[in-house]
């Protein structure tokens, strides 16, 4: 035998390739939620070594293991042992955010020249936020696993009935996570409704490259000449504004931590960054690249806008599985979206769904090693 099919061999006896590891490699009961639905983890590997742990309570990410360039994989994000973890904290950590991510001002909207009313759930905002007081993050969905060629994945899909948090149309949903050779988690989002109603989802996934320590020396770059301006509610001041001599320009990589803090009154809301912006372009798109020491991820996605938070929120006396503590600006998201209170603003890109057409919207993280 030569040297080559040994190692094959002994490779195969282990059970240790990566190709051999690729799939669906586990499924598990994963808890109760709070409205007494029971949940389930999966774990999916894809075959050039990203790992996903995830349920389908909300879709939400509890772990994902990315390689460096020596094939060492560390977790980059935040999940809980149950969904009680989510529940004790209110940042929407790793899930589905519908039926509209991010604020609805005051929470309400006119359609068609109707009064629409949704929860004020973000109080101190006095903003509907993420969906109102029970997003599609907190509902058990339906969940198939696939594997496709070198692709494995699954497909979440859910009815929300019409009225769901004060929102017009009953709407149908479907969200498809796909792990893609070369490391890519492609997320599909699907839906249909049967009235005229505001449609925004994003995921929540949140990152930490080096897994550990802040995120304040990690490097970020957003493919954005305009951000929108906020007011002290973070709903948009006015039209989109240049980055140009702002804090808010990462045109080129900028530490996170190197201008959070700067005197800028619309920054300072956040507190720090937790603002919209409007990406260059159209179409499929690089919209953000976030860079740890040994593992980058990139952003690609179709959508306008791109909320970057800096988690100013996270509380540090939150614990996440296995009793990690977390930390204020411990993980980012980039929640790639529609631009806030999108429903009150006329001159921004719409975000009604009407009966008849499909949303259809596509992001992917593109992991990959430095
Ligand atoms: C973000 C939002 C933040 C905060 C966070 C959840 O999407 O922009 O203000 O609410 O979600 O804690």
């Amino acid at each position: 035998m030569n040297k080559l099919a040994i190692i094959a061999l002994a490779g195969a006896l282990a059970g240790c390739t990566a190709a051999d590891k690729a799939g669906v490699v586990e499924k598990k009961p994963f808890g109760t939620t709070k409205y007494g639905e029971k949940a389930t983890l999966y774990k999916l590997a894809g075959k050039d070594g990203l790992e996903m742990e995830v349920t389908d309570d909300g879709g939400k990410i509890v772990r994902l293991l990315v390689p460096d360039a020596k094939g060492e994989k560390i977790d980059v994000t935040i999940g809980f042992d149950s969904p009680a973890g989510w529940e004790k904290t209110d940042a929407y950590f790793g899930a589905i955010i519908g039926r509209y991510g991010n604020r609805i001002a005051e929470g309400k909207f006119t359609l068609d020249g109707k009064d629409c009313k949704v929860p004020v759930n973000d109080k101190a905002h006095a903003a509907a936020l993420h969906g109102g007081d029970r997003g599609w993050d907190a509902y058990v969905w339906k969940a198939e696993t696939f594997t496709k060629g070198d692709d494995v994945g699954i497909v979440f899909t859910k009815d929300f009935p019409d009225g769901e948090q004060g929102f017009p149309g009953a709407v149908k949903a479907k969200v498809t996570y796909t792990i893609a050779p070369g490391n890519v988690w492609r997320i599909e989002y699907e839906a249909t409704t049967d009235k005229p109603t505001p449609l925004n989802l994003t995921q929540h996934v949140y990152f930490n490259m080096n897994g550990e320590g802040t995120i304040l020396d990690q490097e970020l770059m957003i493919a954005a000449s305009k951000y929108l301006p906020v007011d002290k509610n973070l709903a948009p001041a006015g039209a989109p504004a240049s980055v140009e001599g702002t804090p808010f320009d990462f045109r080129t990589f900028h530490k996170v931590g190197e201008r959070i803090d700067a005197p800028d009154t619309v920054l300072q809301y956040g507190p720090g960054y937790d603002h919209n912006w409007c990406l260059d372009g159209e179409g499929f798109r690089k919209a953000a690249e976030f860079r740890g020491k040994a593992r980058a991820v990139e952003v690609w996605t179709d959508q306008p806008g791109i909320q970057f938070y800096a988690g100013n929120f996270i509380d540090n006396t939150w614990k996440m599985k296995d009793g990690k503590p977390m930390c204020r600006r411990g993980w980012l998201a980039l929640e790639t979206q529609h631009y806030p209170d999108s429903p009150n603003r006329p001159g921004f890109p719409s975000t009604i769904l009407r009966p008849g057409e499909t949303y259809k919207t596509k992001t992917e993280y593109r992991f990959k090693a430095l």
